[in-house]
């Protein structure tokens, strides 16, 4: 029979988020109300090993829902990686009274999960990441108010670009994956978008291309370059060169972690949060939660760090038919 819950932490792990404090506040009251104590764990693993570990009452995510950030704080903690620590960690669990863990995190965060879960600890995982690059779920928290941030601040940049007649690059996050970069692509408009999945590294098309455009009469030239591939300072000055165009780079970085979340995130963080509490409470572990066909679902963890996820090509060459005419 599945060992009844009686008192839930939860905690942040790797790159914060905007909505993990939505996920939190909702770990934090649906625990509350199906009648478990709740702990909050600061900085991640790091912070669990530390004993940081308090508990946490609805009070204390009063006003938290429309905050960027993780009022938990994360931090990225390597020695989580040694199966001793791991062991660590569970004992530390089990003299709090933890019998139940909701990590909010990415890919990383939930090896880490599927570990303490073998050691005993019941474990669910909610997918936090700006990168969108966690394959059993379609959405995750942060990526939309991450790419909502990133085209407000390209649109900005276009307008320069176009008085000075430039040519920009402007390279967002995602880390290995450029679901940002497709994104901000299609919805900037961007005449060419480079994609770890799918660029080439033929620097001479994307020259040709701009000259093109410039002979068809276009006043600038947007390029979004995804993090994987990266290096768009020194693309920047290969390509003024080539062209003869100014060039410049911007390179968004972290402002796109930042900011208050969008309804979205708002509300999918909130679903997500108290659904990791009842799968918890229903007796599961070592699960994740997930968004799939409009649906919120779970799948077992290990199972879901091995499922492959791919950029839709049908995503990535409308973009291309939709911003070169
Ligand atoms: P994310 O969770 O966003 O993918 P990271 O890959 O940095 O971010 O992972 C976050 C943390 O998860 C790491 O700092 C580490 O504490 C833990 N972690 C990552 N990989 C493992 C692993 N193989 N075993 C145990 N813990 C891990
Ligand atoms: O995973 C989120 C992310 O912002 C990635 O897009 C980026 O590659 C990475 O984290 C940066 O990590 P750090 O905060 O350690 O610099």
């Amino acid at each position: 029979m599945a060992k009844e819950i009686n008192s839930i932490g939860v905690l942040t792990s790797g790159g914060d988020a905007p909505g993990m404090n939505a996920a939190i506040r909702a770990v934090v009251r649906q625990s509350i109300f199906r009648g478990k104590k709740v702990f909050g764990i600061r900085r991640g693993y790091a912070g669990l090993l530390a004993g940081e570990i308090s508990e946490m009452t609805s009070h204390d995510v009063s006003d938290t829902i429309g905050r960027g950030g993780t009022i938990l704080q994360t931090a990225r903690c390597l020695e989580f990686k040694r199966p001793e620590v791991v062991k660590e960690a569970a004992r530390i669990c089990e003299k709090k009274g933890i019998d139940g863990l909701v990590v909010i995190g990415g890919d990383g965060s939930f090896r880490g999960a599927t570990e303490l879960a073998k050691n005993e600890v019941n474990t669910i995982g909610v997918p936090g990441t700006i990168d969108l690059d966690i394959a059993c779920t379609e959405y995750t928290i942060g990526f939309d108010t991450a790419v909502n941030t990133a085209i407000d601040a390209i649109d900005k940049i276009r307008d320069t670009s176009t008085s000075h007649e430039r040519c920009s690059i402007v390279e967002v996050m995602g880390r290995g994956a450029g679901y940002i970069a497709l994104w901000c692509g299609i919805a900037n408009g961007a005449e060419d978008i480079l994609l770890p999945e799918r660029y080439d590294y033929d620097e001479q098309k994307i020259v040709d291309h701009i000259i093109e455009g410039r002979k068809k009469g276009k006043q600038h030239h947007l390029i979004i370059n995804a993090e994987g591939i990266g290096h768009s300072t020194s693309m920047a000055k290969r390509i003024e060169a080539a062209t003869g165009i100014e060039t410049r780079a911007t390179i968004l970085g972290y402002m796109q972690r930042g900011g208050s979340p969008t309804a979205k995130d708002r509300v999918y963080a909130s679903i997500m949060g108290a659904k990791a509490v009842d799968l918890l409470c229903e007796g599961k572990s070592n699960r994740v939660v997930g968004y799939r066909h409009g649906q919120y679902v779970d799948f077992d963890i290990i199972e879901a760090l091995n499922m492959e996820k791919c950029i839709d090509p049908y995503m990535v060459d409308t973009s291309i038919s939709l911003n070169n005419r």
